[in-house]
Order: C-alpha cells, then sequence, then structure tokens
C-alpha cells in the first residue's frame, strides 16, 4: 500500500537511523512485545524500536468559538542512543512548532497525509528527551464532536467530546498513537466559565482552578500506562451522583435522577468483576453518560466509561453494556491489543466477560438470552462478511491498506466470545477460570498480539496436551475463515416458546399481549427479530397497535421493529423511524437502519436520503463517516 511505501521506507531511511532496525536499549526499556515481528502496527506512522513515546502532558485550551483544541503536548521520549528523530502520528493538526524542553527549538517536518493515516510528524531530537509541540486541533477533526447547546439534554450549554478508538486521538493529539505503545499521561484543560471538564484520569481538581482571562483549569493525572485510543475529554454542563464507594456518574443536571436510577448495580458490578479475573486495578470506576450524539453504547474510556444515553431504558433492562465498559478494565485496558488486526483480543474476551458478569449478577436464564442473541449476531455477521469463507470471518484482521473501522464488525466479538466458550468447554470452567486471572495478573499493563496470546495459552493452559489442542483447534480458530464445527451455541431455555409465539402470530394467530408484558427485553427483541421478515401490513398494525412499538422508549426493541418495519415498507412507522434517526447518533442502530432503507430501492431510497440531509449535521464523525458510505 502507499501509505507504508511512503510511511516506512521513505522516512526511515532518510531521516532515521538506517534500514535495518535493532531494538537498541532505551530507558525504560522496549516492552518485549512490540519487539515481536506481529506487534508491528500499520496503522501508525511511529518507530518505537528507535523512538518512543512514554509520558504525554497535555496543556490544551477547548476553544468552543472556533471549534479547536490549542496549546501544547511535552512528550517525554525513551530513544536509542543513535536515534536522531521521533516520528508521531497527526491528522489536520496545525503544527506552530517543537521545541526540546528548554524551549530551544527543534526542526520537524510534516509529511504528507495520508487519508487514513493522517500525516507523520518527524521531530529530529538533538538528544532531547523531552519535547514540546504547539499545536492547534482542526475544526473539523474526527475524535472531537463540538456538540450546540440544542445537541444537549439541557439545550442551554455547548458541549465537547472526544472518541479515541481506533486511530481518531491523532486528531486532537499528536503522539504515538498506537495500541501497542503505551502511555502515561497528565493534562492540564481550560474550559469555559461554567462547564466542567472530565477525563480518562484521575481527577485533580474536580472543581477546576480560576484562571486568569476567563474559564476554568481542571487537573488530570494517568500515571498507569494506557494505549493513546484511552485517552479521552468531555467538557459541559456536568454533575456528578456517586453510585457506590468507588463509583458514580457524571451527566447534565436535567437526566441525573433517571440515570443513576439506572445505574444502581454499577459497585456490585465491579465486584463481581473482581470475583471472577481479579482485583480492579483502575481505583475508581465511573461513568460518563453522554448527549445522544455520542456514536458508541460504550468506551472503555479508564476509570471513566463512555455511554450513549440510549441506555436508560427506565427499566435497567439494557446494564449489560455496562458490565460490558466494565469487562474492558481488564481485557482491553490491563491487556490490550497490540495492533488493530488483533481487536478480537479486546471485544472478544470483554464480550466473554461481560456474559459472565452478567450470569453472576442476574443468574443463568438472563445471561442464556443475552449469549443466544450474540449468536444470532454471529451468524448475521458471518453473513455480512460474504459467509463462511469471507476473509473477514478471522478474528485475526488483515487490515492491509484499510482503516481499521473496516474490519470491525460483530465476528471479534461474538466468534471471539464464542472461542472463548469452547476452550471453556473443553478444560472446564474452574481451569479456565484459574488461566484467565493468572492471564491479566501476567500481562497488566502490556499490549498483546494474537501470536502472543496463542503461545501464552500453549504454554500455561495446553501445556502439550496434544489431545486438548487437537479438540480446541486453536490456529483455525483465530487464523481461518468461518466458524469451526466445535464452536458452542449457548441456547437460551426461554426462546423455543418466544420462536413459537412469534411463528403462531406470523399465521394469523393474535398478538400475544400477556406474554409480551410479562417478557423480559432480551426476549420481546427475540420475539419481533424470529418474526419473518415479510409481513402483511395488517399483521404489522396489529402488532404495533398492541405492543406500542412504535412509540416504544427501549432502544433496542425500537431498532428491532424499526427494522422490520423498513423491510415490509411500513409507512405509518416512517415517523418513528425519523424520530430515532435524529434524536441519537449511535452507529449500530443508525447505520443498519440507513442501510435497510437503501435496500428498498424506490421507497425506502428518498426517505434515507431526505433523512439523512437532516440529521447528518447532528451525528459525530464516526457515525457520519460509515453512513456516508450507505447513503449516496
Ligand atoms: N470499544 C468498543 C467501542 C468501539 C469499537 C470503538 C470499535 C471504536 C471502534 C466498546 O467497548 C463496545 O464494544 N461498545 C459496544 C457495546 C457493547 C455492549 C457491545 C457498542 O458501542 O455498541
Ligand atoms: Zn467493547
Amino acid at each position: 500500500m502507499t501509505f507504508q511505501a511512503r510511511g516506512r521506507a521513505v522516512l526511515l531511511s532518510l531521516l532515521l537511523c538506517g534500514a535495518a532496525l535493532p531494538a537498541l536499549a532505551q530507558t525504560p526499556p522496549v516492552p518485549a512485545i512490540l519487539a515481536t515481528p506481529e506487534a508491528r502496527d500499520i496503522h501508525s506512522y511511529a518507530q518505537p524500536l528507535v523512538a518512543r513515546v512514554t509520558h504525554v502532558d497535555l496543556d490544551l485550551t477547548a476553544d468552543f468559538a472556533n471549534r479547536k483544541m490549542t496549546g501544547t503536548a511535552a512528550l517525554d521520549i525513551a530513544a536509542a542512543s543513535d536515534a536522531k528523530a521521533v516520528v508521531l502520528d497527526t491528522k489536520g493538526l496545525i503544527i506552530h512548532g517543537v521545541t526540546d524542553a528548554k524551549g530551544t527549538a527543534l526542526p520537524y517536518i510534516l509529511g504528507k497525509a495520508d487519508p487514513i493515516l493522517g500525516a507523520p510528524l518527524t521531530i529530529t531530537l538533538n538528544g532531547a528527551g523531552r519535547i514540546v509541540v504547539s499545536y492547534d486541533s482542526a475544526p473539523d477533526g474526527a475524535a472531537l464532536q463540538w456538540l450546540t447547546p440544542a445537541q444537549t439534554a439541557g439545550k442551554k450549554s455547548p458541549y465537547l467530546f472526544s472518541q479515541g478508538e481506533a486511530i481518531l486521538n491523532r486528531t486532537w493529539i499528536p503522539t504515538q498513537d498506537s495500541p501497542g505503545i503505551r502511555q502515561t499521561w497528565t493534562a492540564r484543560i481550560v474550559a469555559p466559565a461554567g462547564l466542567k471538564a472530565v477525563m480518562s484520569a484521575e481527577m485533580l481538581t474536580p472543581d477546576g482552578e480560576p484562571v486568569a482571562g476567563g474559564g476554568r483549569a481542571y487537573r488530570f493525572k494517568m500515571d498507569k500506562p494506557v494505549a493513546s485510543y484511552l485517552i479521552a475529554i468531555a467538557i459541559g454542563d456536568l454533575t456528578f451522583t456517586p453510585l457506590g464507594k468507588r463509583t458514580g456518574v457524571y451527566t447534565e443536571p436535567s437526566v441525573m435522577k433517571k440515570t443513576a436510577n439506572e445505574l444502581v448495580d454499577v459497585e456490585k458490578m465491579v465486584e463481581a468483576a473482581e470475583g471472577l479475573y481479579g482485583p480492579y486495578a483502575w481505583g475508581r470506576y465511573d461513568l460518563l453518560v453522554l448527549p445522544p450524539s455520542f456514536p458508541f453504547g460504550g468506551m472503555e474510556n479508564p476509570r471513566l466509561t463512555f455511554a450513549t444515553p440510549t441506555i436508560i431504558a427506565g427499566d435497567r433492562s439494557l446494564v449489560s453494556l455496562v458490565a460490558h465498559e466494565l469487562a474492558h478494565s481488564w481485557s482491553g485496558n490491563l491487556v490490550n491489543n497490540a495492533t488493530w488486526s488483533d481487536f478480537w483480543l479486546n471485544e472478544g474476551f470483554t464480550d466473554y466477560f461481560e456474559n459472565r458478569i452478567m450470569e453472576r449478577l442476574y443468574g443463568k436464564p438472563r445471561a442464556d438470552m443475552l449469549a443466544d442473541l450474540g449468536w444470532s449476531d454471529l451468524q448475521a455477521a458471518i453473513k455480512d462478511a460474504g459467509g463462511l469463507t469471507g476473509a473477514d470471518t478471522r478474528l485475526h484482521l488483515d487490515l492491509t491498506g484499510r482503516d481499521p473501522d473496516d474490519g470491525m464488525t460483530d465476528i471479534a466479538y461474538q466468534k471471539g466470545a464464542t472461542f472463548l466458550r469452547t476452550i471453556e468447554k473443553a478444560v472446564g470452567r474452574p481451569a479456565w477460570d484459574a488461566y484467565l486471572k493468572a492471564y491479566f495478573a501476567r500481562h497488566a499493563f502490556q499490549s498483546q498480539t494474537t501470536a502472543g496470546f496463542v503461545a501464552d495459552l500453549r504454554q500455561n493452559l495446553i501445556k502439550g496436551d496434544t489431545k486438548l489442542e487437537a479438540a480446541i483447534g486453536i490456529d483455525r480458530w483465530v487464523y481461518e475463515v468461518g466458524l469451526p464445527n466445535n464452536a458452542v451455541h449457548i441456547q437460551s431455555a426461554a426462546f423455543p416458546a418466544v420462536d413459537a409465539l412469534a411463528a403462531v402470530y406470523a399465521k394469523g394467530g393474535g398478538a400475544p399481549l400477556a406474554r409480551w408484558k410479562a417478557w423480559s427485553t432480551p426476549e420481546r427483541t427475540r420475539f419481533i427479530a424470529s418474526l419473518p421478515r415479510a409481513l402483511p401490513v395488517e399483521r404489522l398494525a396489529t402488532l404495533d397497535k398492541a405492543f406500542g412499538l412504535s412509540a416504544q422508549g427501549n432502544s433496542e426493541i425500537r431498532f428491532v421493529w424499526l427494522e422490520l418495519a423498513v423491510a415490509n415498507r411500513y409507512a405509518p412507522a416512517t415517523p418513528s423511524l425519523e424520530a430515532f434517526l435524529t434524536d441519537q447518533g449511535r452507529r449500530k442502530f443508525v447505520a443498519p437502519l440507513f442501510k435497510d432503507l437503501m435496500a428498498q430501492g424506490d421507497w425506502g431510497q428518498p426517505i434515507a436520503k431526505r433523512l439523512y440531509a437532516k440529521t447528518r449535521p447532528l451525528y459525530h464523525a464516526v457515525t457520519r463517516q460509515t453512513v456516508d458510505g450507505i447513503v449516496k
């Protein structure tokens, strides 16, 4: 691919220390995993074996009027003794200058920008161990979304939030934006008067400090090394409510009451997680519930999970998302994917772990329902990837020349989790749990490759047992396409009855209202999803009326209903669809619905185009980028 040729060969040979790159001694030493060939990150310009960022110190002002972050990033560099330069990742940044710690200017070159990777910033070190980059972010930088007051719950103050994963943080922080290069960090952030800044770190000044010239400065510290995609910020009219002794939630004042009420079990979740895989390593566990344009369900920013308000259903039925983001505190934040090809190490482990937390807290029947819905998601993801021979059905992804985002499908989550369940079944839960707990401890605060995990698994669990090795088929699971036939499918004991009622309804039977009322959210979701995709208008209308589907406040049920409605060109649901696509911007809901509309020819395409013209400006860049590829 062109960006690799350009980024690596040219810059390296011209500006660094030659083509062969032995890991020359650095202080602190280069983490062993980074020296393995599998850890080479094609989505970063960084050359960590030559010079590596070990600490980031941000001093930034959030300029809402001009929609930019402006200030400095001071970086500590560990460099090989003959290293001449350090290479950083940037995308759209305006660089004003680079100095050493004493303020002496350092030469730098901002290379040509690649549409996916951005531009390498190559800085001549002249022996410096600390460099200071002065810069502005661009108003359209993809990580940051600057919201108008109208896009918030309170409607009075503007709001800013960031989303770093996968390679978006380079649009507001000039550092080595590679998940294998862990960095500690600190920050001082100046926010406008009346707004509060929060970050994924220890909050040193909860109320901020006055700043000459207006606004307040907030200081933060993350003293554990983390991947750069985990640095996150939000600024807005925020308030805090404690949930337990080390847990709490930040959100806007007008939605705090219902938000805190939804999240009462968070402290218990942390305890359940610790009971499974060892002590929580990050101190506090808080959540930030964002405005509805947050593009994901949740994001596992350390110490401060970011979450969509669409999980606030009113009945605590969607809290498995919290279990998921919390689980990442082990599988993702403690031990994270070294490259984006290893994404399944984050999400497959976390999906598995999420389900174990749900089982512990709410029992096996509920956990089984969620796992069984996951199995359906896996079947859909395989279909989307082109069937069992599709290249992207592999756990270890080939992302050559692609945006990492393109490979991030439910395969990583659901095939990954299914793989771990398959190992669990082969060795038994006690042995598997003991292994996982020890695995997290062994690799704590380190990045991991697929090859590294597989080697660890062989060394510490399989231990040369050839029968066990063959029964699992590790290499086939991680490196090959499709789904091995030893895959463990967890089946909910409750679903056959739900499916049967859906079949009866499809054939003209009555809407099972009493059952519907008694059902949990997964059962309701299953009922709608298990109806045939083609239904007569009368069947849709009766269902809509009986269950109040178009007016559903539960986002998961509303979503599966709208998918069914669009598949049938059921016009009475269009106002509900329009409201849903306007009121929230979670990509998991928005992208499939636009796709469904575009698949409905001259009925759906005009609706999609009309709606997207209106909703596009409301969405975060992550959602926009995906939907831009759908609505053309
Ligand atoms: N880390 C992911 C979100 C993510 C994935 C960001 C890929 C950027 C690229 C997060 O933990 C996640 O998986 N969120 C899910 C929720 C979960 C319950 C499956 C989501 O947003 O839907
Ligand atoms: Zn996740």
